[in-house]
């Protein structure tokens, strides 16, 4: 590394294009830093223990995501043949949505079958090819287990309904009165609609269910339950999956004055993790219900789960970015450094399945970049959910339930037949606008969203720093600037956002910039004296510089 002593006030006019390391011109003002071969270190990290922490993760809704036989639905076959887009995007492990048998009341979060493929996205053979060809790429799949209800479909829930004292009888929690016990956070609700408790026509009792009533609760109590959970994880965890990511776990257990992660729900997850502990590289990735303390969902970091998502961020970033507020940002990701134990993982997202699409908070794709950048530049794993890396906007049609808008199929190309997504009719419509926001198009513009992802992503590439990294939040004069330097033994970078839409310039006394380079994404003016640094940023600009 070319180091070279920067005079007490150096100004620098510094801009970016693309998310390769800009080479800087030989001058005196800003040190050069060396090519080196990012993806072969891409490729250690990838293969080895910590690969989760350094990967970029994709949520796939596999009914949306392609369609490879006509049928408009996306298929296991049809992801298959988008792993090498994925891949050329930046893409290092996918997260799949259930894809089991479903009668779909909650898009596939009412398994009627835990063993084996929804028939509308292939069999059991395909998702062997799934795993191969992902495995063949040097990406993992984790899966969605979910763990705290059934369909009612589900053969388990159709035998205990009617032979109460046979084998299934106390598979899931039932009572003769729809309020006993309530659902432990004081009130007979449902997340879904209304009761939590639905009599069932054929046994004569009320079942207990914390969504649709189509998905009664399993009932943990039973150690038969917990056996029979344990061997679906075993199940897939033979077939070749590298991980879970695992639906709303918190709430397995019930208790009558208390909805939070109990204790023997805590002993279940411990118990899941050392079966995963004996498939190597295989993850847990956990859904927290409560979304600001997440800690307990790590353990003592090592016995439990590997990652939890952040949602005081990721759900609330268009709240955040909307205060302009640098502060309460650095607060809501210092509290969870702080906080956690070694070992714990943030699984960073701006948007998922659940809530509306990342475009439209606040509205558009300017708002979405800035919340990117901190998600991919911020210590943890990014979970990028399909179709974001294009700024899609939300759908208009429900089929389901009004998520739906969120689940719209991924249009690949601009050909209004389809999109590239089908060559039949859509299972749902597209969103609006998709004959600009498709990669096709989106690929070919420099200035798209689709490009700016894979600029960004290419960044991160094979830099261990944004995954494990310190963090220092860099506070300055100007609440409006978000700045924080993220650094490990080989890397040190500088981050800045401008959380206005206006021009901002803040003056960071404690920034003590050893050395600053080019931006390697975005704009920036960054002017030092001494320990002090003076940043200014373009309206909703943002910079990542290197700084050794
Ligand atoms: C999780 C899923 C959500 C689902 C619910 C019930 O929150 O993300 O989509 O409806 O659990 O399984
Ligand atoms: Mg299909």
């Amino acid at each position: 590394m070319v180091r070279h002593l920067l005079p007490g006030l150096l100004a620098l006019g510094l801009a970016a294009c693309g998310g390769e390391e800009t080479t800087a011109p030989p001058g005196p003002d800003y040190p050069e830093f060396p090519d080196h071969d990012w993806e072969a270190e891409a490729a250690t990290l990838a293969a080895g223990p910590d690969w989760y922490r350094h990967a970029v993760f994709y949520e796939v809704f596999v009914r949306s995501l392609q369609d490879s036989d006509g049928d408009g639905i996306g298929d296991l076959q049809g992801l298959i043949a988008r792993l090498d887009d994925l891949k050329a995007l930046g893409i290092d492990a996918l997260w799949l949505m259930p894809i089991m048998p479903t009668p779909f009341f909650d898009s596939g979060y009412d398994v009627a079958d835990y063993e084996a493929i929804n028939p509308d996205y292939g069999t059991l053979a395909d998702f062997d090819a799934l795993i191969g060809a992902a495995h063949e790429r040097g990406m993992r799949v984790l899966i969605d287990l979910v763990l705290n209800h059934t369909s009612d479909q589900h053969a388990w829930f159709q035998a205990s309904r009617s032979d109460p004292t046979g084998p299934y009888g106390d598979f899931y929690v039932w009572s003769d009165t729809p309020s006993s016990p309530d659902n432990g956070c004081g009130t007979h609700q449902a997340m879904f609609g209304d009761s939590a408790w639905e009599l069932d026509e054929v046994r004569q009792q009320y079942f207990f269910h914390r969504f649709y009533p189509q998905q009664p609760d399993l009932n943990y109590e039973n150690p038969a339950v917990v056996d029979a959970t344990l061997e679906v994880a075993k199940l897939w965890l033979d077939r070749g999956v590298d991980g879970f990511r695992c639906d709303v776990i918190a709430l397995l257990y019930e208790s009558a004055n208390d909805c939070g992660f109990l204790e023997p729900t805590k002993a279940y997850v411990r118990q899941l993790r050392s079966l995963v502990d004996t498939y190597p590289g295989a993850v847990l990735l956990a859904e927290p219900t409560d979304f600001e303390n997440t800690p307990p969902y790590y353990g003592n970091g090592s016995d439990m789960f590997h990652m939890t998502f952040n949602f005081a961020y990721g759900y609330f970033w268009n709240f955040h970015f909307g205060s302009h507020d640098a502060g309460q940002i650095a607060a809501s990701f210092e509290s969870a450094l702080t906080e956690h134990p070694p070992g714990a993982q943030e699984a960073l997202v701006i948007g998922s399945h659940d809530v509306t699409r990342a475009f439209k908070p606040l509205g558009g794709e300017a708002l979405q970049r800035r919340a990117a950048v901190v998600q991919m530049t911020m210590r943890g794993t990014p979970f990028i959910y399909y179709g974001e890396e294009l700024a899609l906007r939300p759908g208009t049609e429900q089929i389901v339930d009004n998520r739906d808008f969120a689940r719209t199929p991924m249009p690949w190309t601009a050909e209004p037949d389809g999109f590239g997504f089908t060559t039949g009719e859509p299972w749902i419509a597209f969103g609006p606008e998709v004959e600009a926001t498709n990669v096709a198009t989106e690929s070919g513009q420099a200035d798209s969203t689709y490009a700016f992802y894979r600029d960004l992503l290419a960044l991160r590439r094979g830099r261990e720093v944004w995954g494990t990294g310190e963090v220092q939040f860099l506070e300055g004069d100007n609440e409006t600037v978000l700045a924080f330097r993220r650094e490990d033994g080989a890397l040190s970078y500088l981050v800045l956002v401008n959380l206005s839409e206006d021009p901002q310039t803040s003056v960071l006394p404690d920034a003590n910039l050893p050395n600053i380079g080019l931006p390697v994404l975005g704009e920036a003016q960054v002017t030092l004296d001494g320990d002090a640094a003076t940043v200014a940023l373009e309206g909703a600009g943002y910079a990542i510089l290197r700084l050794r």
